[in-house]
């Protein structure tokens, strides 16, 4: 084992997968020193996968110290302080579990598990195992979206009436996409729902409040998929989704306002088209994260003659809008936004505070997402308890 000098700002990562996520959240632990000035410093320890081939070139590519084929090790390991858990879906409970029992902070992508009992014992598993927690929802740092909750806050859309989200895709349409773990139940739980229906429903819960009840449409367009296989000369398999495509939410919220939500890989010209329309008594905003620099914005209060939407360009007078460039305009990507959500984080971990959006949120929306399931099945409307 390798030991190193901690010093007070010092936090020391173990990543577990080494796939899209873990390069989004690497690629943030190099830049969190660079960009935000707090004099943190961040090691990354080791990074586990399921082969030791996996695990040995994602530590070579993503810069950590060792690497494991075993995510026990990681988690048991005394250099490590925070447990970034970047797996399938059907990983993140037991992971997150023993983290949370040997005493690792735990950052965890979403959705948060399976269901909402498997979420719910990982909520209570790191409060009794007092240890700090983070649940992926990074879409949350994006300064058009905080500019968007900072003008629901301060009363500018008066009395919210309506919240409209989507997120839709389109890599799903191709009949010859593989029928790879996002496609089977056991291993990710839900399909489009909890891939990327569990972002807009956090976008719901942040901006508008909680929602009391749902009833839900689910569809899965396409049953069979080709398997992967590493023999180019066997004959191609299929096998069987049994997710769902793409859902349609009804939702009433706590505060007396309606939403209606989608969620769809199955939507054409659709790449990553994360959007939502608030109204209220006074006015409105309207975002979509393909032009996420950018909130519109209406006001009933304007004068006769300069009616529609204003376009907010964002920059350093919006949150987080400035932490790169001193520039309006110039942007936040995807990137930008981990690095945003782990900062903070990280920073949470060293002043021993809990931040959002944490495991209680990832727990309130996989009860949203199972109320969803059991609509869509018993084809009526679901009450969502409070929790
Ligand atoms: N927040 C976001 O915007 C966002 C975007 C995409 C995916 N995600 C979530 O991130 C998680 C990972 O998704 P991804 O797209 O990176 O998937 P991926 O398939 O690219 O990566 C998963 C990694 O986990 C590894 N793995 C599988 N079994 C393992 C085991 N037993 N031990 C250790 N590692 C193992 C895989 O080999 C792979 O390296 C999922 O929960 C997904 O829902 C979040």
């Amino acid at each position: 084992m390798q030991t190193t000098k901690r010093s007070e700002r010092c936090i020391r990562i173990g990543q577990v997968g080494t796939g899209v996520m873990a390069l989004a959240h690497s690629i943030a632990y190099s830049n969190i020193p660079q960009i935000f000035n707090g004099g943190i410093r961040i090691q990354k320890k080791i990074i586990a996968d399921k082969t030791n081939e996996l695990a040995k070139s994602g530590a070579e590519r993503l810069g950590y110290e060792k690497w494991t084929n075993r995510w026990e090790e990681v988690v048991e390991s005394e250099e490590v302080d925070v447990v970034d858990i970047c797996t399938p879906n059907d990983l993140h409970m037991p992971i997150a579990l023993a983290s949370a029992k040997n005493g690792k902070h735990i950052i965890c992508e979403k959705p948060l598990a399976l269901t909402a009992q498997e979420s719910k014992s990982m909520y209570d598993a790191v409060k009794d195992g007092h240890v700090k927690h983070c649940v992926a929802f990074n879409y949350r740092m994006t300064p058009a979206v905080l500019e968007a909750k900072k003008i629901i806050e301060t009363g500018t859309l008066g009395e919210i009436f309506h919240f409209r989200g989507s997120y839709l895709q389109d890599f799903a349409i191709d009949k010859q996409f593989p029928l790879v773990w996002r496609f089977k139940s056991n291993i990710a739980g839900t399909g489009s729902l909890g891939d990327i229906g569990s972002h807009i429903i956090d976008y719901a819960r942040f901006l508008v409040g909680e929602p009391i009840a749902v009833v839900a449409n689910n569809k899965t367009f396409i049953k069979e998929r080709p398997i992967q296989s590493a023999n180019r000369n066997q004959a191609p398999k299929t096998g069987t989704v049994d997710v769902d495509d793409a859902v349609s939410i009804l939702m009433q919220f706590s505060s007396g306002a309606m939403g209606t939500i989608e969620a769809s890989r199955f939507y054409h010209g659709r790449k990553n088209q994360l959007s939502f329309e608030i109204s209220g008594s006074k006015g409105s905003v309207y975002f979509d994260w393909e032009r996420r620099n950018e909130l519109q914005f209406y006001s009933s209060e304007v004068s006769q003659g300069h009616r529609g939407f204003t376009k907010i360009i964002t920059g350093p007078d919006n949150p987080y809008g400035g932490i790169l460039w001193p520039i309006p305009g110039l942007g936040m990507s995807y990137i930008e936004t981990t690095n945003v959500l782990l900062h903070q984080f990280i920073l949470g971990v060293l002043e021993n505070r809990q931040t959002e959006p944490n495991f209680y949120d990832g727990f309130k929306t996989a009860v949203i997402m199972d109320a969803v399931l059991v609509s869509d099945k018993e084809r009526k409307w679901i009450e969502i308890g409070s929790h």
